[in-house]
């Protein structure tokens, strides 16, 4: 096992109700900016909950962060925190508002010319706003992690950030609110929550038998309330199980002392920003492809996860290795995710070559956990999802 240090300060509410106990944790004299998407918290009844948690304070809203939330629009945020001297951010929604109050969180206090950087120059976070979420899609862990990925539509660009400043100080988590969602982002939310624990799961071995525990039981319990949390959001126990999964698939808990490779999610973004796929689809459509291209460096582990969470005992580590993949992608597949970028658009021509190429213009000559991942591999790599 590496030597690591590890800080988590998000302090969570987990459970039916909880919405109601969120004035507890916001100080008393806050002006509040509440931040939320497109308008679902109108319609399900989530506004109301935290209006009413909220009641007696200060609190401006600004509504419209849309999925993959855009650099323009989270612009205008900072500036009313700054005309109105806002000193609180609520973010209430799915991983684009909170990776939104993130960016917002961060902007305000940034003091060189242009905030973009912070994402394309990777500039320090100096000064946060403090902040909390209520989350309404289990999906991407933002809610107790310290990233965040933000959207610029002019320029087609995807790219994330971090700092340890962007913990959020509190999130409430109650499983009723995916009552709502569309079955399209529930199960988006499976895969995605799938695919980071794989991130930090399918490197090679080190020995760090706990952490790897962790990674294999997350994704068990996400196989297993998976289907039923897509047929039935009211299934509590289901939805609190999928819920609380996400989330720890993503608060750095199972990452400490271990290799990690995000190329799946490097690549994904780049589909996201051309195409506008989900963030999940990008996924499912690169993973399967990227663990074949990576086999070499990364069968024991397939073979591992073959054998622990699939139930393959028979066969050489490479034929269990071969199904671990194979499996991963018919789990996606029976969700009714796509694997293919064609089923998605037809418009992919020179693609590949053009994101090998930005993978190169910004330096990102070597990815997976031993760097050695070229743009050449990228090429291939994604000329296979066709
Ligand atoms: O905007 P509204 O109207 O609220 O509708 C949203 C949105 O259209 C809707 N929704 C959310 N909660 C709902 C609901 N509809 C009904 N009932 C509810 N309770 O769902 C749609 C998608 O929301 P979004 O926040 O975009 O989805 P998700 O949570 O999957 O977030 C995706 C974003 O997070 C980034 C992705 O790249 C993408 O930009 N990620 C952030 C990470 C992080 N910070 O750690 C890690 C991830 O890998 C990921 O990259
Ligand atoms: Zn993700």
């Amino acid at each position: 096992m590496k030597n690591f240090s590890y800080k988590n300060p998000t302090k969570i509410l987990f459970g039916e109700g909880q919405i109601a106990n969120l004035s507890e944790e916001i100080p008393a004299n806050a002006k509040i900016l509440m931040l939320y998407g497109g308008g679902s918290i109108k319609r399900n009844g989530i506004y109301e909950q935290v209006m009413e948690a909220l009641n007696g304070c200060e609190v401006v809203e600004f509504g419209g962060v849309p999925a993959n939330p855009e650099y323009e629009i989270l612009m205008n945020a900072v500036s009313v925190i700054k005309e109105q001297n806002l000193d609180y951010i609520l973010a209430v929604g799915g991983g684009s508002v909170i990776d939104g109050a993130k960016f917002i969180s961060a902007a305000v206090h940034y003091k060189r010319e242009e905030p973009w950087d912070i994402l394309a120059k990777r500039e320090e976070v100096e000064k946060a706003v403090p902040f909390s979420v209520v989350l309404t899609l289990p999906a991407t862990g933002s809610e107790m992690n310290s990233g965040s990925v933000i959207s610029r539509r002019a320029t087609k660009e995807k790219l994330s950030f971090g700092s340890p400043l962007l913990f959020p100080q509190c999130s409430v988590l109650d499983p009723t609110v995916i009552q709502s969602l569309p079955k399209r982002q529930i199960v988006n939310g499976v895969v995605d929550s799938f695919v980071h624990v794989l991130e930090q799961y399918m490197t090679y071995p080190t020995g760090a038998a706990l952490q790897d525990r962790f990674a294999e039981g997350i994704l068990q319990t996400l196989l297993e309330v998976g289907e039923k949390v897509v047929a039935d959001p009211k299934d509590y126990v289901a939805a609190s199980n999928f819920m609380w999964a996400c989330t720890m698939a993503l608060n750095g808990l199972i990452s400490q002392g271990v290799p990690t490779d995000w190329g799946v999610h490097g690549i994904g973004h780049e589909l996201t920003a051309l195409f506008g796929i989900d963030h999940a689809r990008t996924l499912a459509i690169v993973a399967p492809r990227y663990y074949e291209l990576c086999f070499e460096y990364k069968k024991e582990k397939l073979a591992q996860y073959a054998e622990r969470v699939w139930g393959i005992s028979n066969g050489t580590i490479e034929e269990k290795a071969m199904q671990g993949i194979a499996k991963t992608e018919q789990f996606f597949q029976s969700l009714g995710v796509d694997t293919k970028l064609s089923e998605y658009t037809k418009d992919y021509e020179g693609m590949a070559e053009k994101i090998a190429h930005r993978f190169t213009e910004r330096g990102w000559l070597g990815i997976g956990e031993h760097r050695n991942v070229t743009p050449d591999d990228v090429l291939l790599i994604l000329k296979s999802t066709y």
